[in-house]
């Protein structure tokens, strides 16, 4: 069987599917495919391991209805039209849960990098403006004892509540589309209404999906509904949060910081203001970039496609 690979696989996973008697091609160049590439790359091809964002949509699937199965090296799905791959018989799995430690990680380093600045100040020595001290220069906030607002209580998002409650004890509540009973009893993590979560938290951090619901959902008019103090994260989706109301609101202080590791578009161009205030911290879509969840998510992802060649149901399946 042939799979076609849209990026360089982490070993494992190449290991994995060789095994299992596979033809893997892979796409080295550096750059995105577009998606009229992609359609040409894959017919002849039987299964398609997708690892980036590029759009799987019905005119993709129409045009390579021919694939057996496609496995997403990803957990999100938005770029993938799920009714259109039913409709075309074409079983979709992607890798949840192995990435959750790593880009809880990420929310966490961008919180702290946040509440003290650090990226700004590591830039203030390549600057040359570390001159003296200053008993009331280069201050941030503490994280101790606050409230951490989870938006989209998942996987991620409750291992993040988990280390800020170990961490910094901090007071967790959440808004999602139901109740998350682990939170509620390991954490005692309270759910709240939307409204509540922006008025009490002193950090909100997104783990919610991109939807028609969530699409520019965190606009000038939610950040003007958050404290002052506060500090927004999202490690889920750029298109969560409206840019350019971000970026005024950390201007003229609606809200005091942000950490990003998704923007949109992505790549962030250099010149973005966001990437040259205080307290902001801007990552590179780093969420589940370490050696050890690459190989688990790269090995999912082999394994799906290697079910739907034995005519088994992908073990991680979004249209079973
Ligand atoms: C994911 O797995 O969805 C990450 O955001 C990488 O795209």
């Amino acid at each position: 069987m042939n799979v076609f690979v849209t990026r360089i696989l982490p070993q494992k996973g190449l290991n994995k599917l060789e095994a299992a008697g596979c033809m893997v091609k892979q796409h080295s160049e550096k750059r995105e495919l577009s998606q009229q590439e992609l359609i040409d790359l894959c017919q002849d091809q039987d299964f398609l391991l997708s690892a980036g964002p590029i759009k799987i949509d019905a005119n993709f699937l129409q045009q390579c209805s021919h694939l057996k199965g496609i496995a997403l090296m990803r957990v999100g799905y938005d770029n993938v039209d799920i009714p259109a791959a039913t409709k075309n018989n074409i079983p979709i799995s992607n890798t949840p849960d192995v990435l959750s430690e790593a880009t809880s990680d990420i929310a966490f380093l961008l919180m702290l990098a946040v509440s003290r600045k650090a990226f700004f100040m590591n830039q203030s020595i390549v600057r040359g403006d570390w001159n003296f001290f200053e008993p009331t220069g280069n201050l941030g906030l503490e994280l101790y004892g606050k409230t951490l607002g989870i938006f989209g209580m998942g996987r991620i998002g409750l291992r993040l509540a988990a280390k800020c409650k170990a961490a910094y004890n901090m007071n967790i509540i959440y808004h999602n589309r139901k109740p998350n009973l682990d939170a509620e009893n390991e954490l005692s993590a309270k759910y709240v209404s939307f409204d509540d979560l922006l008025m009490e938290s002193d950090v909100i951090s997104v783990h919610a999906n991109l939807s028609d619901q969530t699409q520019g959902l965190f606009d000038s008019a939610v950040f003007s509904r958050m404290k002052p103090s506060s500090i927004f994260i999202n490690t889920a989706r750029g298109d969560i949060h409206n840019e350019a109301d971000l970026t005024e609101a950390i201007q003229n202080k609606v809200i005091w910081g942000a950490g990003l590791d998704v923007t949109q578009p992505e790549p962030m161009d250099r010149n973005n203001p966001l990437l040259f205030m205080p307290s902001v911290c801007v990552l590179p879509h780093l969420g589940s970039a370490t050696v050890e969840t690459r190989d688990k998510m790269a090995v999912m992802a082999a394994e799906n496609i290697i079910a739907a060649l034995h005519n088994l149901p992908m073990p991680q399946i979004l249209n079973p």
